[in-house]
């Protein structure tokens, strides 16, 4: 595919008004995406696990409107909110191309979170993935897709997806990972076939038991807003001193993770992924001008859990964003262990004590009315 093939050319102008709703999911990488290309392209592939508890829930109302240019509301839980507009304005001007009717139409975008708005996780993936979602069900209905050659009906068809995770990447590029699950992939890479920059593409390959219901408790331990914001994240990594050898090494660890997924080797598994989140903060504090996105708890949380995995035989690893909140990842048979020595040990460390429970999950779902 590419981005030409996502261009809708013809769809029918009769359709006064409508109504869809879609809720999708945030996503925690394993191998990290950081640092882009014009349009949204990523310069390493990355992958990741989807989540399933912390979603974003989206209902899109379009109205047939005569005037001029992109017309659109946003309510944030019940509350107008202006603030999201300028994002959702930039989000519209990149995609209008590939669905010409958003200036057909006013749009009122009603939006939540399952999780706390300021809990310091961005929102941002299952946000944009929750509107892309809602556009591709718009464009079903403008174009009646009924037709398509797709066995399961459009919203199953490759096309759907694949639009929809390439709309949503154009809103923010780690949201493209959020339509499926339970695994991702992102960009273009030569361990899996059908990979591709523009688009998030569904793990087919085979996965160990060990990680079936993988557990992510989120230890929040910085609610304030992002120090750094990932769009000046990803330009840090233009002319960074590292950059070439950070790429490479992105490509290497997908390689090595394909392996291990298959095998369960849950060892090698703790090694790649911790040794990506530090990776990322260590490009963020070797670039110019250089971040310390981590706070004193997330070090104290980090040495706590490679103190427990040295005094057990737990295969317990941490995992993080661009931000100071650290993602506990754990097999489910240590769940209950897990979750105690989170309570004891760790909750210290997280902002007026709060974390969240989640595991990995299959994707966004459509809402029906
Ligand atoms: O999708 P963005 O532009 O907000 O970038 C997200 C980048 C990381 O979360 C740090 C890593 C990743 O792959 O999700």
């Amino acid at each position: 595919m590419t981005a030409q093939d996502f261009i809708l050319k013809s769809y029918q102008t009769t359709v006064e008004n409508g109504s869809v709703k879609w809720e999708s999911p945030s996503n925690i990488a394993l191998v990290k995406y950081w640092g882009k290309k014009e349009h949204q392209i990523p310069e390493n592939p990355s992958i990741s696990f989807t989540l399933s508890n912390c979603k974003t829930i989206t209902e899109v109302t379009f109205t047939k409107k005569e005037s001029e240019g992109f017309s659109f509301d946003v309510f944030f839980e019940g509350i107008k909110n202006e603030a999201f507009k300028p994002k959702i304005q930039t989000f519209f001007k990149r995609i209008e191309n590939y669905v010409p009717f958003l200036k057909e139409y006013h749009f009122k975008i009603e939006t939540s979170n399952t999780f706390p708005h300021s809990s310091g996780i961005a929102s941002s993936a299952s946000g944009m993935s929750a509107i892309a979602l809602c556009l591709m069900s718009i464009e079903q209905i403008l174009t009646n897709y009924s037709t398509l050659d797709a066995p399961d009906g459009f919203y199953n068809s490759t096309y759907f997806k694949q639009k929809a995770s390439f709309l949503a990447r154009l809103g923010s590029g780690s949201a493209c990972r959020s339509v499926e699950g339970t695994l991702v992939v992102w960009g273009n890479n030569n361990t899996f076939e059908g990979s591709s920059d523009l688009y998030g593409v569904k793990y087919e390959e085979e996965v160990h038991s060990n990680f079936q219901n993988y557990q992510d408790t989120i230890l929040l331990v910085d609610k304030g807003e992002k120090q750094v914001s990932s769009t000046v994240g990803h330009q840090l990594m233009y002319g960074h001193p590292f950059a070439k050898e950070r790429f490479a090494q992105a490509h290497d660890n997908l390689a090595k993770l394909k392996t291990i997924l298959a095998s369960g080797d849950l060892e090698a598994f703790v090694k790649i992924v911790e040794s990506e989140a530090l990776t990322l903060h260590a490009m963020m504090m070797t670039s110019m001008p250089y971040f310390i996105l981590m706070k004193p708890n997330t070090l104290e949380i980090i040495n706590k859990i490679w103190a427990y995995r040295l005094k057990t035989d737990s295969k317990v690893c941490f995992t993080l964003d661009a931000g100071a909140n650290v993602h506990v990842l754990y097999p489910e048979n240590e769940k209950a262990s897990i979750l105690e020595f989170i309570k004891t040990e760790l909750v210290s460390y997280c902002q007026n004590g709060h974390y969240i429970c989640d595991q990995i999950g299959l994707g966004a779902n459509q809402i029906e009315f």
